[in-house]
């Protein structure tokens, strides 16, 4: 069965502003149920963790409740989830953690595609510690980044690869079980930013082969905050800084301080709502998250070709998201126009489309497109055809 994308909508209070909106690799609008889990969290007692007191079970069976319900979202071991306040945050707590194992003699990989929180982390922490960074390049006229693109880079020293599980920028998926298997190969972890991908696809942290993976769950219509997953026994024989009285146990031992409970009810509210998108869908929640990504890529993609035929229409446009598998993401310049004026008139139309680099500094400036970027339409469940219309419409007028 298809998504009901109108009862979706419905459920969704930010868009009864009217905007049609283009925005969701930023970030998506949120649910009601989503708001409220997160106001339920705090309108009930509420304390540090604990079992005694009743406020105290409540931010317990939060928490318990939250790592699996992103564990069944990623594919992972609940005892393997670690929230932080945001993906930036938890990678660069991990970069300092793995660097205090490399030396002079080690290097790290990371790609020119990536977002910049997987990649400049890394590069400080390799320097810190003085182990090299080899860059990994991707190819501007297609915009795929291959598995022989990070063989080239990789060698008997490299302790450590960091590549996207798409694009935020362009939307590439790269073949990251073929990357693993390099990685691996040579010795190094393979981490993965799947902040981008997990908003489209149903994450497996095993099947990608990665050893560390983050996410945010801000980008699949929950609250903002950061996740990290891992084999548990991984994190096991990982020694992050940490206060002394606080938990060293797996996966406790990397969030620091006290975890923001009510965000927490929020992610897990959100990983429920993705798991009933498709209606039909039976089974573990795991199950119905598989099902529900199905009919996600279902509805998205015609979405996408709709708008990419409709680009290809207008003329005087030039589409750089031209990858083979990719997420509905796609990134245009319009002859004439800056990017951020293309922004602005949309806007002024009430679609909400909007301009830059998105952080993916070297992946802009690979594409010849400067730390200006581009404009970038991204799909979210919510996206429907009227909206696309819209946005070819006004285009439309932009381009006459
Ligand atoms: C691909 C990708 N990676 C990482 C990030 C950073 O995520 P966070 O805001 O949780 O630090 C973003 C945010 O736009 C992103 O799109």
């Amino acid at each position: 069965m298809a998504l009901d994308v109108d009862a979706i909508r419905a459920r969704i209070p930010a868009l009864k502003s009217g905007t049609a909106r283009f925005d969701a690799p930023g970030g998506t609008q949120t649910p009601q149920p989503v708001i409220d889990a997160v106001a339920e969290a705090l309108a009930n007692p509420l304390a540090n963790r604990g079992r005694t007191t009743e406020g105290e079970r409540n931010a317990d069976d939060i928490v318990a409740q939250a790592r699996c319900a992103l564990a069944d979202l990623l594919g992972a071991d609940p005892r393997g989830i670690v929230f932080g306040r945001s993906a930036t945050q938890l990678v660069y707590d991990l970069s300092r953690t793995l660097a205090r194992t490399w030396g002079p003699d080690d290097e790290v990989v990371v790609t020119r595609l990536d977002h910049d929180s997987n990649i400049r982390p890394w590069v400080q922490a390799a320097e810190a510690v003085g182990a090299s960074v080899r860059w990994a390049d991707f190819d501007p006229a297609t915009g795929e980044l291959l598995a022989e693109h990070i063989e080239a880079v990789l060698s008997p020293r490299t302790r450590l690869v960091a590549v996207t599980a798409a694009s935020n920028l362009i939307g590439t998926v790269p073949d990251l079980p073929a990357v693993a298997r390099l990685a691996h190969g040579v010795g190094a972890l393979l981490h993965v930013d799947a902040v981008h991908y997990a908003s489209h696809a149903a994450v497996d942290l095993a099947a990608l082969g990665a050893d560390t993976l983050v996410c945010s769950p801000y980008k699949f219509l929950g609250p903002h905050l950061g996740v990290l997953a891992a084999r548990p026994e991984f994190l096991e024989g990982l020694r992050p800084d940490k206060l002394l009285p606080s938990s060293d146990a797996v996966p406790e031992r990397f969030e620091l301080g006290t975890l923001p409970y009510e965000l927490l009810a929020g992610a897990r509210a959100a990983v429920d709502f993705l798991a009933a998108l498709e209606p039909d869908a039976r089974g573990s929640r795991r199950d119905r998250l598989v099902a529900s990504f199905a009919a996600l890529e279902a509805h998205e993609e015609p979405l996408r070709e709709r708008i990419e035929r409709g680009l290809a229409d207008l003329g005087g446009i030039t589409v750089h998201s031209r990858a083979s598998r990719r997420t509905p993401t796609l990134l245009f310049t319009v002859a004439g126009l800056r990017p951020a004026e293309v922004y602005r008139q949309l806007a002024e139309r009430g679609i909400d489309a909007p301009a830059g680099s998105f952080y993916a500094l070297e992946a802009s400036r690979r594409l010849g497109l400067g730390d200006e970027g581009a404009v970038r339409v991204g799909l979210a469940p919510y996206t429907d055809a009227g909206d696309v219309d819209r946005l070819l419409t006004a285009l439309g007028a932009l381009t006459r």
